[in-house]
């Protein structure tokens, strides 16, 4: 049965960008930096919080979790954007966040899945800087610079990818292919039906 689901949406796909061993390595090496870079603070008695922006980020968080050896705790917020569904509009409304007294008691570590124009993760950091974190940074599974619109740039990166609208791994289109194991490009007459 999963299978079938997964075939139907791979033949959605033009390609494959980023396979399953790939994305395992990754991981490997973002937890690694994570730990390197999070590991003195913590020991210094400064608490860790991980935000984890919904929904997209979930598959790569849930890997990474598992790969970071510091104690931490973990929020999510959603952020949404409007406009056409296959790039964002530049304005974006926080929908669901942590509560502001644990974002000013912590170091904050934000998770997503891909900075693109980056006017989500502006609005984000605007709105975690303003309740006062300890401090704020931000780990991408992808980052397209190429369309970059807003001042921001990530601390930890997966990988750079190409200017192409892409899926699975936790990204979706209408909401679908986030169950994708691998990331793939998604051809682009199905999102300009
Ligand atoms: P911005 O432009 O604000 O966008 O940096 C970030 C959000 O836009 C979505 N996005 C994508 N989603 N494939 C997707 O599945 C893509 O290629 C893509 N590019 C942008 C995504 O929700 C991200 O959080
Ligand atoms: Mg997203």
């Amino acid at each position: 049965m999963s299978q079938d689901i997964i075939f139907a949406q791979s033949a959605d796909l033009e390609s494959i960008l980023i396979s399953e061993e790939e994305l395992t390595a990754i991981c490997d090496r973002i937890a690694r930096e994570i730990n390197e870079h999070y590991r003195p603070l913590v020991e210094a008695g400064e608490p860790l919080l991980v935000v984890g922006v919904l929904k997209g980020s979930v598959v790569f968080l849930a890997d990474i979790l598992r790969r970071i050896n510091v104690p931490l705790q973990i929020e999510f917020l959603r952020a949404s954007s409007y406009g056409r569904s296959s790039t964002s509009s530049g304005v974006v409304a926080i929908k669901h966040a942590p509560a502001p007294e644990l974002i000013a008691a912590s170091h904050v570590l934000v998770v997503e899945d891909i900075l693109d124009t980056g006017n989500t993760l502006y609005k984000v950091f605007s709105v975690l800087r303003e309740q006062g974190a300890k401090s704020v940074k931000l780990c991408t599974l992808l980052d397209k610079p190429s369309r970059r619109q807003a001042d921001i740039s990530a601390d930890f990166v997966g990988r750079e990818i190409p200017d192409a609208f892409v899926v699975g791994y936790g990204l979706d289109y209408a909401d679908y292919y986030r169950n994708l194991p691998y990331i793939g490009i998604l051809k682009p007459e199905i999102y300009s039906k």
